[in-house]
């Protein structure tokens, strides 16, 4: 990938793709940022744009509108957000092709930063549409992807737009995802241990597939751990598992024997009726689950073997939880896998929604080495794909 660093940007129109796919909270009619965590992500690519007298024009997509204009899903906010962290105005273009946008830019000064309105507010961004990448390209004349979390997207503003721009590359922020995952997959320091948690094993199966390739431990939790265990013959009781996926999740684990991958699966876990705060909890061993209770979390023997096995590992790779860490009581398996790698001296990276909530919940977001922008594009690099968005970037431009 071409860095920013290689590429002369003073003077120039440069429009970069971000990913402020932000969380909002609803204040009364105000929207509110809740975690403005990518936008502050992307702060070193633009004041590097801004420091070397760039014209800065910003542009993203936020939540799923449907193709059209709706007030619901405006970058207002983060466009608000963006001008205090800068500390300079930032004006919103209505839209992001089309006449406003196209005025404010032959108004803009070097070093002036903008932002264009919601790119799925046209239906050719998801579409991948080639005129919709033209138009939006015309508006630069540089372009620069730092929208690691959206870059697993085949969208008209991460793919087909480098078809229709004169020089592109890579910013900051992809450039450190990037590096920091090829870092703890492709000369990892061993031991290589993966953690990886969650629902279900089908929105998985791609990145366990890919992790047996190359990791020597795999810690598998979650209630897409329940399936495993039934795969092994064992009774789970109420506990939700995949039964169309019990054949997958055993040829998983014949694969690990023959990569010789440890795979390890929960000895114990947490039981509960129902998936309520209020439901009364027992720690019980996996093959000792009553016909009525659930597995909901990770047991207490589990911890403590998991927590050693990361203890001794030197790059740690997580995704997913251990339970359902939204509520307390199932909270701890996760909380303890958080903890026993906020105290290793592993290289750890940490990626995915839940996850990252549950790092931060833990309270040792810090203590991470490195902790992903990216949700379904970090996942997808688990899964040891090419993003579509960083593929583009080899393209010679228009
Ligand atoms: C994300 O939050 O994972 C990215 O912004 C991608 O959003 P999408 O799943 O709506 O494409």
């Amino acid at each position: 990938m071409k860095s920013l660093k290689d590429i002369a940007v003073s003077d120039k129109k440069v429009l970069i793709r971000v990913d402020f796919n932000v969380p909002l909270a609803d204040d009364g009619g105000e929207k509110r940022i809740t975690d403005d965590t990518r936008i502050r992500y992307v702060l070193p690519t633009l004041n590097h744009l801004i420091d070397n007298n760039a014209k800065v024009i910003v542009c993203s997509h936020l939540g799923r509108p449907k193709g059209e204009p709706d007030p619901a899903f405006s970058l207002k906010p983060a466009a608000a957000r963006l001008a205090e962290l800068l500390n300079r105005s930032v004006p919103l273009a209505e839209s992001c092709i089309g006449e406003d946008a196209a005025q404010k830019i032959q108004a803009m000064q070097p070093g002036d930063v903008i932002m264009l309105e919601n790119l799925r507010f046209h239906p050719g961004e998801s579409r991948n549409d080639d005129d919709f990448a033209r138009s939006l390209g015309e508006m630069g004349d540089i372009y620069i992807n730092d929208a690691f979390a959206v870059s697993h997207r085949s969208n008209a503003s991460v793919d087909a737009i480098t078809r229709h721009v004169a020089d592109c590359a890579a910013g900051f922020l992809l450039e450190k995802e990037i590096t920091t995952f090829q870092k703890a997959m492709e000369k990892p320091e061993r031991p290589l241990v993966a953690v990886i948690g969650g629902a279900k094993v089908s929105s998985k199966l791609g990145a366990l597939y890919n992790m047996l390739e190359v990791v020597d431990t795999l810690l598998i939790g979650g209630a897409m751990a329940n399936t495993f265990l039934k795969a092994r013959g064992i009774d789970l009781g109420a506990s939700r598992t995949e039964d169309d996926l019990l054949d997958e999740a055993s040829r998983i684990m014949e694969k690990a024997k023959r990569n010789k991958v440890a795979l390890e699966l929960p000895s114990d876990v947490v039981l509960a009726d129902k998936i309520d705060e209020q439901a009364t909890t027992v720690n019980a061993a996996v093959d000792n689950i009553p016909g009525d209770r659930m597995a909901l979390d990770i047991g207490q023997d589990t911890c403590r073997h998991f927590a050693k096995i990361i203890k001794d590992a030197k790059t740690i790779v997580w995704n997913g939880p251990m339970g359902i860490f939204e509520m307390a009581i199932f909270a701890e398996g996760t909380k303890s896998i958080a903890a026993a790698i906020a105290v290793s001296s592993a290289f750890t990276v940490v990626g995915g929604g839940d996850t990252v909530s549950a790092v931060h919940a833990a309270g040792v977001a810090e203590k991470m080495s490195y902790i992903s922008t990216g949700g379904g594009a970090f996942l997808e690099l688990m899964e040891g794909k090419t993003l579509p968005g960083v593929a583009a970037l080899d393209r010679t431009g228009a």
